[in-house]
Parts: C-alpha cells; sequence; structure tokens
C-alpha cells in the first residue's frame, strides 16, 4: 500500500471559477451567510449545517470537532451538546470560539470566530422536544466524553429509559443544551483557479460590519 505521503501527494483539486467581489456582499454579514447557505442548500452539500468548533482546553491547547449549526436567535448561531462533556468545560473555561464551514461541492469555506454563552431554557427546551424520542434518550444516557466500559453501558441506559418514558414527554436533562455564538469576525472564502483565492472579512467595529479583501 502507498504510504501517507504518496497518497496526499496524488490529492490536487483546481477550483472552478466563480468569482467574488465586494460588491456581492451583503453589508450584513449573517446576511450574507443566509445567502451562501440557500445556496449550499440548493445545490444539496452534504451536511451543509456541519460546523467545526474549535475551543481551547484549560492547558491552552486549541481543540476542534464537528457540531451542528442549528438555529439563528438574537442572531446568534445555535448549536447543542452536552453542558459536562469536554467542549462544554472548555467553554465554561474560556468562552472564546471559533467555528468553521467547509462546502467542497461549493469551493467555499466561512470562518467565524466570537464569544459563547448558554442558549435559554425555553430556547433549549423547545429544540429539545423537536428532537426524535431516540436522540433525546441518548441525551439522557449519555455523559458525553465520559469514559465508558463498552456501547453496552449506553445502550442498556437507552433500554431502562425506554420503560421508564413509555408514553411519557421526555423532559431536557440539565445538562444538555443549547450555545449560542456570539459573532465579532466572519471571512468568506471562494476558492479559484490556481490558488487565486478570493477571501473577505467582516470585522465588527461597534456595531457596523467593516468588510477587507485579504490576499489569497
Ligand atoms: C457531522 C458531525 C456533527 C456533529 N454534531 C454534533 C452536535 O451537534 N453536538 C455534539 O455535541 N456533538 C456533535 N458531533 C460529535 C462531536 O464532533 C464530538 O465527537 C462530541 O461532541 C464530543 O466532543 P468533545 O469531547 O470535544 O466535547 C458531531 C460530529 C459530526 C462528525
Amino acid at each position: 500500500m502507498d504510504s501517507i505521503s504518496d497518497k496526499v501527494k496524488k490529492i490536487r483539486v483546481e477550483y472552478e471559477d466563480k468569482p467574488l467581489n465586494i460588491e456581492d456582499l451583503d453589508t450584513n454579514p449573517l446576511e450574507q451567510f443566509n445567502v451562501w447557505f440557500q445556496i449550499a442548500i440548493d445545490a444539496e452539500v452534504n451536511e451543509a449545517n456541519a460546523m467545526a468548533i474549535s475551543t481551547i482546553s484549560e492547558e491552552g491547547t486549541p481543540r476542534s470537532r464537528y457540531v451542528l449549526f442549528k438555529d439563528i436567535v438574537d442572531n446568534k448561531l445555535v448549536f447543542y451538546s452536552d453542558y459536562g462533556s469536554s467542549k462544554g468545560r472548555e467553554m465554561e473555561n474560556n468562552p472564546s470560539i471559533s467555528g468553521l464551514f467547509f462546502w467542497p461541492e461549493l469551493h467555499r469555506q466561512i470562518r467565524l470566530e466570537g464569544v459563547v454563552s448558554k442558549t435559554s431554557d425555553e430556547v433549549s427546551d423547545n429544540y429539545f422536544a423537536s428532537r426524535p424520542r431516540g436522540a433525546q434518550l441518548s441525551a439522557i444516557a449519555s455523559s458525553q466524553s465520559t469514559e465508558i466500559e463498552g456501547r453496552e453501558t449506553v445502550e442498556d441506559r437507552i433500554k431502562e429509559l425506554e420503560i421508564e418514558f413509555e408514553g411519557k414527554d421526555i423532559p431536557r436533562p440539565d445538562n444538555w443544551g443549547g450555545y449560542a455564538i456570539d459573532i465579532s469576525f466572519w471571512e468568506f472564502w471562494q476558492g479559484r483557479r490556481s490558488r487565486t483565492h478570493d477571501r473577505f472579512i467582516y470585522v465588527k467595529n461597534d456595531n457596523s460590519w467593516e468588510i477587507t479583501r485579504l490576499s489569497p
């Protein structure tokens, strides 16, 4: 079998030449995100709402993983998780966060940075109530990011909970809910031919956004 180095050397994707100019951009980055998100949905981008988030560990190490972006509330971008998970503890300690979308079908990347806080109980309850029962039970049964003996630990707990909650609504556990990112920086990136990509950043100054083109 080829080495990892040999395999990766064979990968070189040329991006089609779709220009992005400052005139194409909405003055409000959330509106711009809305426009691009719709295009991603229309293009059937795989899991267009998958967003890599990076948080900072107590030791100062940046740590990344994907979550699903689920809503915009008060102009903040919302995702859901276990408040007691590794990322939950990291955000408790340091609310700085970055997010990253990559839509390969469109050769587009969106970066964002901001400060995260927990959503209200009402927002978390409403979303939890909308989840399929299986996902609700899983949120109760799994203490995310803790060590377990095997999958049975979670599966057996789910079976117990199915009996406990048969015919009843499942309440949201206290340790599970939403996070809302108050975004102060966005970057919209359009891949172009021969790596001459178009990049625009939005930086928040008081209540207005300054847009700047960056070199690829
Ligand atoms: C596409 C994708 C979407 C995911 N969405 C979520 C999510 O919305 N919330 C979540 O807690 N974990 C989600 N996960 C799992 C996380 O990436 C991660 O494994 C988990 O949250 C534990 O992370 P932590 O130990 O850093 O807290 C997703 C994973 C993938 C690949």
